[in-house]
């Protein structure tokens, strides 16, 4: 089958489906590749860019004949109009929001798969669009604010006098919000963030932010998608996020709940008691933005000095990497929908993947899809309709003080029964390797076992030179037991390294 990639006809488009790598890789799946000539000089993948890659560069009459066509900004009528029946169109649509581009999708007969619609479930990670342009997104958020405010974020105590790092706040910690609140920490900057699903709580953490509490119920979201707020929700975060947009230098608000205009969290009042020269990004200005002053695509400056930013193209400010990231989700749902690798596109609706994104397919309307258990956190069932759990059983301080008695006789006897002194010593020595591992190890952070996999590596390594020392006794009983023992440590050790080495892996910068 031949796959096209069009040039975008969204008017200040700089994003691209396939850069010359993914087209690649495309072909090694057994399709043909065809690029529109000029779809790629955007981002910064010229036309010899993909003849290098032996990929074919032609008109948009071939790529728009081919049997896939994919793209990123939903088909206009136009291009509708360009496609026959069976075609295989693979774009963002938000089909949840546009009616009447579903009819038309139905109305052409073409097998339309929406980018934007992949279910937020593990095994579709690799091919979330919405959330390698929402990455990419926010750290241009962050790139757009301190252009914008025009001081650096980071602390300095210098000869001429100290300078106090930007404060910056958070609205929404979902993928845009992590990635901006990491990269405005990365630049020296004080974040404080804020979401109303409290699970996220440990994540802005772990990245250097504190997470702002309000004190009202809240439920960990079963989909990885927020509900609407309660009239009770509201009121006691509105009192917060007066606070705290007026305390901060950059405000970047990312709030979204799929399918519903953004809700309105940071009032004219609140900017109006923002400081002179404080920066407001509204990542959610697509959506009708986050703050009540918000102009989509536009940079406004309030008469008290707060510029407002509602760009709704960051990632396409970063058109290389965004290209590069939408290709590879795009080459990894062809792997899936290509199980046979020879180029034949397979639409197993028994997927929930594949289910999740058809919008239409043979003249008939397939949206909206069944809804898909994801489960970002396990949901917490409602309290009247869960029959209380058992208690834990938990030991009573009298069955303790009997169980460490009676193990410390046990331990008497075997020492006592120990025919020489030199087993007793190692006996020992065992029990209480044993209590103070137990000890030791139990207290430790599940956060940090990795690390202290690194520190077991060195025991395995005490292990496996001892073992070394003995291997060549007389006896055969010490030879298989050291045998044994090398073979394990070395088992701790190597796969310790292969572990530890693929998450250091995870920070290299590629340097
Ligand atoms: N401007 C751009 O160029 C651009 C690019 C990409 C994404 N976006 C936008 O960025 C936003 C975030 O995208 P995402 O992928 O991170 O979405 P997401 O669903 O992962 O994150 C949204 C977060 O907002 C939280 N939220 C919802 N209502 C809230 C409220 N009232 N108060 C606090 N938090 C609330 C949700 O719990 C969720 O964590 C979206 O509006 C998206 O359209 C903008």
């Amino acid at each position: 089958m031949r796959i096209g990639i069009p040039r975008e006809s969204k008017s200040g488009e700089t994003l691209v489906a396939a850069t010359a790598a993914t087209a690649g890789q495309l072909q090694k799946l057994g399709y043909d590749v065809v690029v529109e000539s000029g779809a790629g000089e955007a981002a910064d993948q010229p036309d010899s860019a993909f003849t290098d890659a032996e990929v074919t560069v032609g008109t948009a009459e071939d790529v728009w004949s081919s049997d896939i066509v994919v793209k990123v900004n939903a088909p206009t009528d136009e291009e509708l109009a360009r496609v026959r029946p069976g075609t295989t169109l693979i774009s963002l649509m938000a089909p949840m929001r546009s009616p009447e581009l579903v009819e038309a999708l139905v109305a052409s007969g073409v097998t339309a798969l929406a980018m934007d619609a992949v279910p937020r479930i593990s095994r579709a990670q690799s091919m979330d669009v919405l959330s390698s342009m929402a990455n990419v997104a926010g750290y241009r958020a962050v790139i757009e604010g301190a252009h914008a405010f025009g001081r650096q974020f980071t602390g300095q105590v210098t000869a001429a006098g100290k300078v106090p790092p930007a404060k910056v706040f958070v609205v929404g910690a979902g993928v845009a919000g992590l990635a901006a609140l990491g990269a405005a920490g990365s630049m020296g900057a004080v974040v404080r963030a804020f979401d109303v699903r409290p699970e996220v709580a440990e994540q802005v953490e772990s990245m250097g932010a504190q997470f702002v509490t309000v004190d009202m119920e809240s439920e960990v979201s079963s989909d990885g998608y927020a509900k609407e707020m309660t009239a009770e929700q509201e009121a006691a975060t509105a009192v917060m996020y007066d606070e705290e947009a007026r305390n901060a230098d950059i405000v970047i608000t990312t709030a979204l709940i799929p399918g519903r205009p953004a809700p309105k969290l940071i009032t004219a009042e609140t900017i109006a008691g923002m400081r002179t020269g404080s920066v407001i990004i509204d990542m959610a200005a697509a959506n009708g933005g986050n703050t009540e002053l918000t102009r989509t695509d536009q940079v406004i400056t309030t008469q008290n000095g707060v510029t407002i930013i509602g760009y709704t193209d960051l990632a396409g400010r970063l058109p290389a990497q965004t290209s590069q990231l939408y290709g590879t989700n795009i080459v990894n749902l062809l792997k899936l929908m290509t199980p046979e690798k020879d180029g034949q596109l397979v639409l197993d609706l028994d997927d929930v993947i594949v289910r999740g994104i058809t919008v239409a397919t043979g003249g008939e309307s397939m949206w909206p899809p069944p809804a898909v258990q994801v489960s970002a956190a396990p949901k917490v069932e409602a309290a009247a309709a869960v029959e209380p759990k058992e208690p834990k059983p938990q030991l009573t301080a009298r069955a303790k003080t009997a169980l460490v008695l009676g193990a410390i006789a046990l331990f008497g006897l075997i020492n006592a029964a120990a025919p020489t002194d030199e087993l007793r010593t190692h006996f020992t020595v065992l029990m209480l390797s044993i209590v103070i591992g137990y000890y030791v190890i139990g207290k430790v952070a599940h956060a940090l076992h990795t690390p202290l996999m690194s520190v077991t590596n060195a025991i395995s390594g005490v292990v496996v030179v001892g073992a070394l020392l003995q291997v060549n006794s007389d006896e055969t009983k010490i030879q298989v037991l050291a045998t044994i023992a090398i073979l394990l440590a070395s088992i701790n050790i190597f796969g310790g390294f292969a572990v530890t080495r693929r998450m250091l892996g995870m920070f290299n910068k590629g340097a």
